[in-house]
């Protein structure tokens, strides 16, 4: 009798000393960590969408996968929840785990870019942020295909796809990487690749943060390409018109259109009701003298006078130019917004239908211009003739989505970017969408973006991780059986 009892004592009572030890073990280790109380802790734990707030049990500052190591020793021990913050641009504040209480390793201060000029790879650390790869990549004329905003980190943009204008032309982020470095849930550190750990190369390149943290990946890179044209064309439509207008993107991106062209199609309220802005924007990275002859099967069709703006340039210049001007994120603070997003991944075998596309107009030209609710869309074009991201297989990489035409962005932000977020928004987003699948065909074969990560969607396993999930929910007992990465939309270990 007495045995099992002092165990139990004996493991309390270490697991009290641990709990009230964390700051003295983290400061011994050399770990800057701040807790609550801290007069930084309320900044440190605010998160890019102020529409959240949460309460973070330490954030802290690892300096080495060592101390990642550590912390998670530490966690484990406790049983507490961790969580890796690496831009902190998560849409639903998953860099602070989507709840209170979390263990949070803010990765900020691994931040090293290293470039082999001989192989054309790079190690990138995961506390970097889009704009000083770029920048780092390009003082070897180098790319790496991800988005456009300098201040998203490659922690969660990598973990999930990282799309950008090349990624017709190169991939998403994730498929650039060819091993990755991370620290497990019991704090082991490991190295996932094609020859190591295969079965968790292939869960992390889509779903990362439910298995591990990652201090730093490896990643093919690719040689600046002759030239970085970003141009775009405007136009104001009707319902027919943007219907019209639809059909002729679609047709155009399935009629041979070579990897070197990519972009979007943004949506805007219109200047008066049943119009709607419609804007493509674009970038070609092949020969400049050849943009004309490239899209001008596209023009051919859509209504003419399209207000035209051609941004000549060379692929760096492209890069800082589609930034907003600068992709230093090291002078200027981040900003940031009070905002709802859900996103939708239309089928490439199945495009948007007549009745998809009338309805969705319908609704952008007359609800969506009487609302008071603040909205943009953006439909990223994935997809299309000779598009890289749809080259890879299927089932190739955790990323479940390789048949699509186009990711869409459902975007809606709280007046001024900051808190409240208008409670009816939710509603809004919804019926946007809703105007696209309820007009589409039954088992229309849609998905969501998990990069644009949305805690509503009720069906988020299937529309984030598709047929994979079965087999990442294997991988999850495997890797983190007891659940140390729990986060709302990450992979759920089975119930036993
Ligand atoms: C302004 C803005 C512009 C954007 N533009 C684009 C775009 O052009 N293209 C595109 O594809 N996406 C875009 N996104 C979406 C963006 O890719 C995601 O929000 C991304 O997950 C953010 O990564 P983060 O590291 O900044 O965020 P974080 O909040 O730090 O992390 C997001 C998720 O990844 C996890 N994570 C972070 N670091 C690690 C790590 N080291 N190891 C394991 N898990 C980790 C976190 O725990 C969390 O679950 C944009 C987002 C914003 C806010
Ligand atoms: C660990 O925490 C989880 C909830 O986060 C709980 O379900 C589980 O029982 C705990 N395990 C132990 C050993 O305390
Ligand atoms: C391409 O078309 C634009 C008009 O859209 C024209 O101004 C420009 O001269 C053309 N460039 C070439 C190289 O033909
Ligand atoms: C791209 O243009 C910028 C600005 O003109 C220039 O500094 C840079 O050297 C150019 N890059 C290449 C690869 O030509
Ligand atoms: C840590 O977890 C990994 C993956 O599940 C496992 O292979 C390893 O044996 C574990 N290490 C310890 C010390 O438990």
């Amino acid at each position: 009798m007495l045995r099992p009892y002092s165990c139990w004592l004996l493991a309390l009572v270490s697991t009290l000393a641990v709990a009230t030890n964390l700051k003295g073990r983290l400061a011994d280790a050399g770990i800057t960590a701040v807790f609550p109380g801290d007069p930084n802790y309320v900044t440190i734990s605010t998160p890019f969408n102020l529409r959240y707030v949460y309460q973070p049990a330490v954030v802290a500052f690892p300096n080495t996968p060592k101390d990642v190591s550590e912390i998670l020793k530490l966690s484990y021990g406790l049983n507490w929840t961790a969580v890796a913050r690496s831009g902190g641009h998560s849409y639903i504040a998953n860099g602070l785990g989507g709840k209170d209480g979390v263990v949070v390793l803010d990765m900020q201060n691994l931040n090293r870019v290293t470039v082999d000029p001989t192989k054309n790879t790079a190690v990138i650390e995961s506390g970097n942020r889009l704009g000083d790869i770029a920048l780092a990549l390009s003082k070897y004329g180098r790319g790496l295909p991800h988005g456009t905003c300098p201040y998203v980190g490659i922690g969660g943009h990598a973990s999930y796809g990282g799309f950008g204008f090349t990624s017709r032309m190169w991939g998403l982020t994730l498929d650039t990487i060819t091993a990755v470095n991370m620290v497990l849930a019991n704090g082991t550190i490991a190295t996932a690749s094609n020859d190591r750990h295969s079965d968790l190369f292939w869960a992390v390149r889509g779903s990362a943060s439910s298995f591990g943290i990652v201090t730093s990946i490896e990643v093919k890179t690719f040689p600046e390409p002759p030239s970085g044209i970003i141009f775009q064309y405007e136009w104001i439509l009707d319902v027919d018109g943007m219907a019209k207008a639809l059909d002729v993107v679609q047709n155009y991106l399935e009629s041979g259109i070579p990897p070197e062209v990519g972009g979007e199609i943004n949506l805007f309220r219109g200047p008066t009701q049943g119009t709607i802005v419609f804007h493509i924007s674009g970038g070609w990275y092949g020969p400049a003298d050849q943009l004309n002859a490239t899209v001008a099967p596209l023009l051919e069709k859509m209504p003419d006078g399209p207000k035209t703006t051609i941004t000549p340039g060379n692929y760096s210049e492209s890069v800082v130019f589609l930034a907003g001007g600068s992709l230093d994120t090291h002078t200027a603070p981040d900003v940031h917004d009070t905002f709802y997003a859900k996103s939708l991944m239309t089928p490439e075998a199945s495009p948007m239908s007549l009745e998809a596309r009338t309805a969705f107009a319908h609704f952008l030209a007359n609800d969506a211009f009487t609302t008071d609710i603040q909205w943009f869309i953006q439909m990223e074009i994935y997809g299309g003739s000779n598009s890289a991201i749809n080259a890879v297989g299927p089932d190739a990489t955790a990323f479940a989505h390789r048949g699509s035409l186009f990711t869409i962005q459902f975007y809606s932000a709280a007046v001024g970017s900051v808190p409240p977020y208008p409670e009816r928004g939710f509603a809004f987003v919804d019926s946007l969408v809703n105007s696209i699948t309820a007009n589409s065909p039954p088992h229309w074969d849609y998905g969501a973006y998990p990069n644009y990560v949305d805690d509503r969607l009720v069906d988020w396993q299937a529309r984030y991780y598709g047929a994979h999930y079965p087999r990442l929910q294997v991988l999850k007992d495997k890797y983190d059986p007891r659940g140390v990465f729990s986060f709302p939309t990450g992979i759920e270990n089975r119930k036993r």
